[in-house]
């Protein structure tokens, strides 16, 4: 197992390096595969959601890793996060107790509130019809859920996903315990400079999704993984694209979560661990042009939703 971890502000330590469960389409036994996969080759820090359908694969790898080689994985050192789907926004107790049943966990060490939006609880799938919006965000009963999660010990610590700037800042106005995360979007195509900045400020970890610029997925690009700086930075180092974007992450202090189901990748991705970026490679990833893959147009219209525009989701941090 890899030691490489950073403490939380809730008590707890995260490993820089974690795993995702996204995939689509979903396949429950190519899922439960690559969880077992990852956590033989040291993998500790999973990340699931409801809405991605994958807790059940990840409970039951996790479970029956834990009973077969009990010795070398032990929960304690498994970090598993979970998300508050945009639908059970009125009664996060409920929907966290619904996740540990089908994840067959007691607790998991993170909860987050997945997308600042609030869907009707009668809405079913990701992408929410017009209908489905609820017009205001509402967070502070939202978190006030949140937070008796955590009194309740079915987490360990509570945070949110898809966060602005301005959105951290009004909710520690009137949050009793802190957010503890912040997950977005980050890779060296999109730093989110101000957002790592404001969230230090405030203790806040900042954990990286499409760390690899989502290659693969149908909101992301291969423009990472195939830009020609990050590929001369690699072959410098005999590392692999992926490699570089990866410990770029973690050069920055935030913990990067990667997903492969594919053996050999699973192991590169691993090996970012390894790698030293220099000064240099630093300042030549920071001229790289921003871009965001995962612009959120799903959450954005003109009549029931809270956000008009991307502009209005993201604050203008876009
Ligand atoms: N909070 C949120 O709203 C949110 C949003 C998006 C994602 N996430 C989380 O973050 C995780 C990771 O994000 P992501 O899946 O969007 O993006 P990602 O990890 O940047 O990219 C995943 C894609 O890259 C491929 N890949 C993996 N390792 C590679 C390598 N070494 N070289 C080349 N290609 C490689 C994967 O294919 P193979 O599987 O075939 O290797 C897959 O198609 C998700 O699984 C999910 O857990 C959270």
């Amino acid at each position: 197992m890899r030691g490489d971890r950073v403490q939380l502000s809730c008590g707890v330590t995260i490993p820089i390096l974690g795993f995702g469960t996204y995939s689509y389409p979903h396949d429950q036994e190519e899922t439960e595969a690559a969880v077992r996969s990852a956590l033989k080759m040291g993998y500790r820090h999973f990340d699931t959601a409801k809405i991605y359908g994958s807790e059940a694969a990840v409970g039951k790898a996790l479970t029956t890793a834990m009973e077969e080689e009990g010795d070398t994985i032990v929960r304690e050192d498994v970090f598993l996060t979970s998300k508050l789907w945009s639908s059970d926004h009125h009664d996060p107790v409920s929907a966290l107790k619904k996740s540990l049943q089908t994840l067959g966990m007691e607790y998991v060490d993170m909860y987050l509130v997945h997308w600042p939006v609030k869907f009707k609880p009668w809405a079913i799938g990701a992408i929410p019809k017009e209908d489905e919006f609820e017009p205001k965000l509402e967070m502070e009963e939202t978190w006030a859920g949140m937070e008796r999660c955590l009194d309740m010990g079915l987490c360990r610590c509570i945070g949110v996903s898809n966060f602005s700037s301005k959105k951290i800042l009004d909710l520690l106005d009137f949050a009793s315990a802190y957010p503890a995360a912040n997950q977005v979007e980050m890779h060296p195509m999109w730093r989110q400079r101000k957002l790592r900045e404001v969230c230090a400020e405030n203790e806040i970890h900042v954990s990286a999704y499409s760390p690899l610029g989502a290659p693969g997925n149908l909101w992301g690009s291969t423009a990472v993984v195939d830009d020609p700086i990050i590929q001369s930075i690699a072959f410098k180092h005999r590392a692999s694209p992926a490699q570089v974007a990866l410990q770029w992450g973690i050069s920055k202090g935030v913990s990067v979560i990667a997903k492969s189901f594919n053996k050999n990748r699973m192991r590169e991705n691993m090996g970012a661990l390894d790698l030293e970026l220099d000064c240099r490679d630093l300042l030549e990833i920071d001229k790289l042009e921003e871009r965001k893959m995962m612009r959120g147009e799903f959450l954005v219209n003109e009549t029931s939703s809270p956000y008009r525009t991307i502009q209005d989701l993201w604050d203008g941090e876009i």
